[in-house]
């Protein structure tokens, strides 16, 4: 069946076309660093047989740090902590991409007395914070970070790395016409808004080489007013493709609308807890809003991964809503992508492309409830809550 047939990526094989989507760990030490609990979350997908695997997002610099557990690649002190975790994936016979960021105006404010960097001044909606626009230094000091933290992916033995330009942050906002009000070289029109994007992609290029694959995660829309959409994303998602990238995977949504990215309930209770009474009522209706018309339905980026596939000339990775093994094919039949990845499905079940290629089983039990992102947004490790409510399972 397709889903179980190699797929290759820039010269890597992969031993299906099932892809574990990036999701944020919260599992490092205070320091950045790799635990027991994230090589055990690794160990147990890799031994339910997804072919790639994409770590949560690990930030390049300080300045695009998240939150206080995510795991760090600005710092040689990762490569030998993540050499053992990337080894016994290895071992399972699964490969592992690091998914590196700079979170830009979505990161938390205020800890370490934190500058918020973006491109432009444009107030995050969800912190209530105000960014500052970034110079000229900041930005060329800022791409050759994503060059250095590929480096240091390749060195701790990592298959491949994925530039995370989806979801908002940095590259993302860079990239949106909503968070991108510049009208200086890195802005103004729809080519320079991607200008951020392709050097990072070049700067990592340059540093791992061309033997190494590089991937990115990118918005294909933005479902926000004055936000990216294909007319913007599509041309620079070719032009990524015309560089040398290897693979993409297509997104959309940011920290405000949440539900475009990881569609399906609206876990109020969670995302609202610590939160004062007039952001309590300005979320729930937000959060009402967006599920009534961004609902879930399964493989949801389907229809925009059908648009551009015709014109990319690069492997095309589809996630959304993937639940089904006779959904997944379709994708798979249908041309429309060439992998597919799941995140909430494998947090919940790290064994569900095993269970499918078994024949055990035909659809993912996650329910899309999303506490796991709220209870990730509020800082608790990652798991799935749904059957535990708040408490950690
Ligand atoms: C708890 C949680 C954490 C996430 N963290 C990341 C992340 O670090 N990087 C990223 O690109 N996407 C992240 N995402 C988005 C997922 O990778 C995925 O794009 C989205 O959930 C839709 O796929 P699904 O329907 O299979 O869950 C996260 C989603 C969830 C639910």
């Amino acid at each position: 069946m397709e889903l179980f047939e190699k797929q290759t990526i820039g010269g890597l094989t992969l031993a299906n076309r099932l892809v574990k989507s990036a999701t944020l760990e919260n599992m490092a030490t205070p320091d950045g660093l790799p635990t027991r609990q994230t090589a055990r979350f690794y160990d147990r997908l890799a031994r339910g047989e997804s072919g790639l695997i994409i770590t949560g997002y690990a930030y390049v610099h300080p300045s695009g740090r998240s939150y206080p557990l995510q795991h760090r690649a600005d710092s040689d002190a990762m490569i030998e902590c993540w050499r053992p975790v990337v080894d016994a994936v290895h071992e399972h016979g699964s490969r592992i991409a690091l998914q590196i960021v700079h979170g830009g105006r979505q990161c938390r404010p205020g800890r370490d007395g934190q500058t918020l960097l973006a491109p432009s001044r444009v107030p995050n909606l969800v912190y209530f914070s105000l960014p500052r626009k970034m110079t000229i230094d900041e930005i060329t000091r800022t791409i050759r970070d994503f060059g250095a933290a590929a480096g240091r992916a390749r060195e701790a033995g990592f298959d491949a790395v994925q530039i995370h330009a989806a979801h908002g942050y940095l590259i993302s906002g860079f990239l949106s016409p909503l968070t991108n009000r510049r009208r200086d070289e890195w802005g103004g029109d729809p080519e320079r808004r991607s200008r951020f994007l392709t050097e990072v992609f070049r700067a990592v290029r340059s540093t791992v080489g061309d033997d190494f694959p590089v991937l990115a995660k990118m918005n294909i829309h933005d479902f926000a007013p004055f936000g990216l959409t294909p007319a913007g994303s599509f041309p620079a998602a070719r032009r990524l493709a015309r560089l040398g990238l290897d693979a993409l995977e297509i997104s959309g949504g940011l920290m405000e609308n949440p539900l475009a990215m990881s569609r399906g309930d609206a876990p109020t209770e969670v995302l609202n807890r610590g939160r004062r009474l007039p952001a309590r009522v300005y979320f729930s209706s937000c959060l009402a809003f967006m599920r009534l018309f961004l609902p879930f339905r399964e493989n949801y980026f389907q229809d925009y991964a059908a648009r551009l596939k015709p014109d990319l000339p690069i492997p095309l990775i589809l996630v959304g809503g993937v639940r089904s093994v006779r959904g997944a094919g379709q994708v798979l039949r249908s041309g429309t992508a060439d992998l597919v990845s799941l995140a909430r499905p494998l947090i919940r079940e790290p064994g569900l492309p095993k269970k499918w290629r078994e024949g055990t089983a035909e659809r993912a039990s996650c329910t899309s409830c999303n506490r796991c992102l709220g209870e990730v947004e509020q800082g608790g490790r990652l798991a799935c809550y749904r059957d535990t409510g708040s408490r950690r399972p």
